[in-house]
Order: structure tokens, then sequence, then C-alpha cells
């Protein structure tokens, strides 16, 4: 091979230098050099991925036919996908070590494998034996699947040249390499100069590519930024690591939008989608708990019912504890605030606990009421009734603002078996069989779940002499008749 020629380009003004040095001589940033090299397409043997000049066309005329999505036969992912993969697009999955990214990957390839594409799964980071007793558990083996264990990028597209598959799968970006440059496997250079190859072997070829891409501590994808940029579809995949949910979505999608989340399961025999989310989150729910609410919360697109709980105690430190867990810590400070100035109630002698279970997030203003009112039942010592769900914002004044989609969070409430709504008076919604209660400030809203001032001038003082027997609390006693 052609000896390749490497230059060292500053990502901040372009200037080229012979060498790497801290600092661009031309523009003066610092560490803004990477290694690149010179004229790529003549020296790599690229040429017989170049394809042929494309042909403008009048807009209307464009076919769109060969751009229908694939569908991958996972159903949580091809929602997300809109459809599935769309030939010649590059996807870049994302996400932290051990959630799963090779086990959905080749679940998606076998999918598709078993509806007649050709696959091949490139594994850098494994070797072929491993892959292939895992696809074995996940029962992945059909006959269209193909599979090679490589971390040379030139290797890669030589092996995608032998086996012309129409679905390509590079696991992972971080662990391919470019011998032709001298920087580390990993390294920003490496990274770049091998998707930048791989996306034009895509385009060029029509073979929808999936690359795995690793997330650094802080959840961004690690290497450079260009990496979100030369992707048609950019899916972060999430979940905590003690709960068995994981979470897949779009952050980037070319072909649609990116508003729809899949949901999914790690079991002993791989990633099972989980259809009806809402009843996996409210499967451990126990009736009666003070401190316990039901609210609709909007992922994307997709409604789901989660349960917002809070405890609240008799604090013994002087800044009492407000721990948040899968909830915005600051929406928790700012229903306290409100709670306090707006409503009458004191917390400023109690430790404040509040979680969401089962492992999900309710990051959304919606939650807000939810909180507020798990945080008074606790106080008060009294549960809720079991068949209501809450859903709406809290204002600063204690207004309570109606949030986006409610019909959509109603009718999910609604399918569950729930049978009664406290939302935001301005909420146009309703939904068949729920009945729905309005509240315009939150201090209505306490007053219709049926707590009395009393119960909150001081939740210390409640807490300590509250029965600990829970007594159910009828919502809306006073709108009843
Ligand atoms: P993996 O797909 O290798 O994660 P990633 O590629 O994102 O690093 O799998 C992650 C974990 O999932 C692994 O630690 C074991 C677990 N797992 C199961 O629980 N069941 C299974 O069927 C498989 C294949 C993996
Ligand atoms: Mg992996």
């Amino acid at each position: 091979m052609a000896k390749v020629k490497t230059i060292y380009r500053c990502s901040e003004c372009g200037g080229a230098e012979p060498k790497w040095a801290g600092r661009c001589s031309a523009c003066e940033a610092w560490n803004t050099l990477v290694e690149e090299r010179d004229q790529p397409s003549r020296s790599t043997g690229d040429e017989r991925f170049r394809g042929s000049p494309a042909t403008p066309a009048p807009i209307a005329d464009v076919d769109t036919e060969a751009w229908a999505p694939t569908a991958t036969g996972i159903g949580e992912l091809d929602r997300v996908l809109q459809g599935g993969l769309v030939p010649g697009s590059v996807t870049l999955l994302g996400g932290e070590p051990g959630i799963g990214k090779s086990t959905l990957l080749l679940q998606a390839l076998a999918g598709l494998a078993r509806s007649g594409q050709r696959c091949l799964y490139v594994t850098a980071e494994e070797s072929a034996q491993q892959v292939r007793l895992r696809a074995e558990r996940l029962g992945a083996l059909p006959p269209e699947l193909w599979l090679v264990s490589d971390t040379a990028l030139p290797h890669m597209l030589d092996h995608i040249e032998a086996v012309a598959p129409t679905v390509v799968a590079v696991d992972s970006i971080q662990a391919t390499f470019d011998p032709a440059l001298s920087s580390a496997p990993g390294s920003v250079a490496q990274v770049r100069e091998c998707a930048h190859r791989l996306v034009r072997m895509a385009k060029n070829n029509d073979i929808a590519t999936v690359l795995v891409g690793h997330v650094t501590k802080d959840g961004g994808l690690a290497g450079p930024r260009v990496l979100e940029h030369v992707v048609d579809t950019v899916l972060s995949f999430e979940g905590e690591r003690h709960h068995a949910l994981r979470l897949l979505r779009a952050v980037k999608h070319r072909f649609g939008s990116t508003d729809e989340l899949g949901l999914f399961e790690m079991t002993d025999r791989g990633l099972a989608g989980v259809p009806d989310p809402s009843a996996l989150f409210l499967a451990d729910r126990r009736p009666g708990i003070p401190g316990s609410v039901v609210a609709p919360v909007l992922d994307g697109n997709r409604p789901l019912l989660v349960e917002v709980q809070a405890l609240v105690t008799h604090s013994r430190i002087p800044t009492p504890r407000r721990s948040a867990q899968g909830l915005d810590s600051g929406r928790l400070a700012l229903v306290i605030a409100v709670l306090e100035q707006r409503v009458g109630a004191a917390f400023h002698h109690a430790d404040v606990h509040s979680v969401v279970a089962g492992g999900v997030k309710a990051i959304e203003p919606g939650a807000d009421l939810a909180i507020a009112l798990a945080l008074v039942s606790a106080s008060a010592g009294m549960a809720l009734r079991d068949d209501l769900v809450v859903c709406g914002e809290v204002g600063l004044g204690g207004e309570l603002r109606q949030v986006h989609q409610t019909a959509r969070r109603l009718a999910e409430a609604a399918r569950l078996g729930f049978r009664t709504a406290l939302v935001p008076a301005s909420a146009p919604a309703t939904a068949p069989g729920l009945e729905v209660l309005r509240a315009a400030t939150l201090a209505e809203a306490i007053d219709l779940a049926g707590f009395l001032k009393a119960d909150l001038r001081d939740v210390t003082l409640v807490q300590e002499t509250a029965s600990p027997t829970a007594e159910t609390v009828a919502i809306g006693p006073r709108l009843a008749s």
C-alpha cells in the first residue's frame, strides 16, 4: 500500500500543520489540531465505493420508493425509526457500556436477515465466537446474517465488498481504526476518519449502516461532534443500571420525527419490547399508601403512567434533605416553595424524599401537580383514592397551568382503568370513562383532593401525630353533590 501522508488540521480555522503541536500557528487556538489523512480519496483505494454521479431532477419527480424503510421486525425499534432502516442511511446507536447496544443490534440484524435482507455484522470489540454464542442464546442464526470480527477499516471495507450486504453494522466505531493514521484507535482523528469513510461507503452503495458509538460519562457521544453531523439518525439507548428497563429514542432523525420512544426490558433471552409500559410501572403499586400519586407524563409522543412517591419526615439536621430520583430537583424545590408561600404548608423542618417508581424519569412540568399532591398526601398521612390521576404544571403564583397533549395523557389513564382525573381549570381535554375535576390553583386542587388546610399547617407535626394506618380520602366530596 502506498504510504499515506497525514497532516494536522485545526478544527477552529482549518489551517494545516505538518506536525502535531499544542497550538495552531495560524489562529493560535490551543488543542485544536487533529490528525487527518492528506487527500484521502486519492490514496485510500476507495474508488470502488465512489458510485456514479447523481442526476438533478424536478423535486416532484424525485423517486421516494427507494427510500422506503425496511422493518427490522423489532417493534419498539421500528417505532423509533418510524418504519425501519432506510437503504443507504447511516444510524449511530449510542449508549453506555453494558446497556445492550450489541444485543439490540444483533436482534435487529437477525430480524432483517429473516425477512431476506443480507446483513453483515462487523464486530470490532468481541470475537466471532462470542457473538455467535450470544446469537445462539437469542435465537438469532438466520442464514442471511453474516458475521466477521475485525478492527481495521480497510479490511472491513473489503468484507463489505465481498459479502455485498444491504445492511451493515459496525460495533463499535471507537474500536475501528485506520492503520494509515498514526493516532490510537478511539482518538478523535481515527473516529472521524473511519466514520467519514463508512458513511461514504453507505451512501454510494445504498447500504443501510448502523454504527455503535460509546458515550462519555456525562452522556454525550464519545468522539468528535462531527459524528452526529455526518450520520442521518442518532439513536440513544438509555436505562438505569439496576433496572431491566431500557429506553430508546431518536436524538436526530432525517427520515421522521424524534418524538417516538421505544421501551425494552433486558431479559435472559435478550431485549424484549414493552408494549404496555404503564401497566409495568404500576404493577407493584400498593393502593392506600400516603404520598403516592399516579401521573400521566409524556415522553416524546408516548404517554406513560408513572407513580410519583413522596416521603416527608421530621428533619434532625439544620438544612433538611431534599432528594428527587427520576424527578427534576429544581421542580421539586419550586413545588415546595409554592406550597409554603401560596398554600401555607411548612416544610422547613422536614426532610423530603421523592421518586418515580420503576426506573423511569418524569422531568417535565406536567408532573408538578403530582409532586405537590404526593407531598401533601405524605405530610397529612392520608392516601388519595386509587383511581385518581393528576397532571398539570404549578406556576409560581400558585396557579395551575395546562400541559400539552392532556387528551392523550387522559386517554392512557382511562385505558388503564383510572376513573378520575384532576387537571388545571384551563385544560381542554376530557376522556371517555373519566370524571375530570378542574382546579385553577394548587390550593383548589388540594381542596378538591379532600385535604384540609389544617392538615398542612405544620407538616412535621402532622407527621408525628398521623395514625400509622392509612385512611383513604374520597376526592371531591364538595363537588360530588
Ligand atoms: P451488550 O449488548 O453487550 O451491551 P453493550 O453492547 O451496550 O455494551 O449487553 C449488555 C448486558 O446485557 C450484558 O452485561 C449482559 C446482559 N444480557 C442479558 O441480560 N441478557 C441477554 O440475553 C444478553 C445478550 C445480554
Ligand atoms: Mg457491545
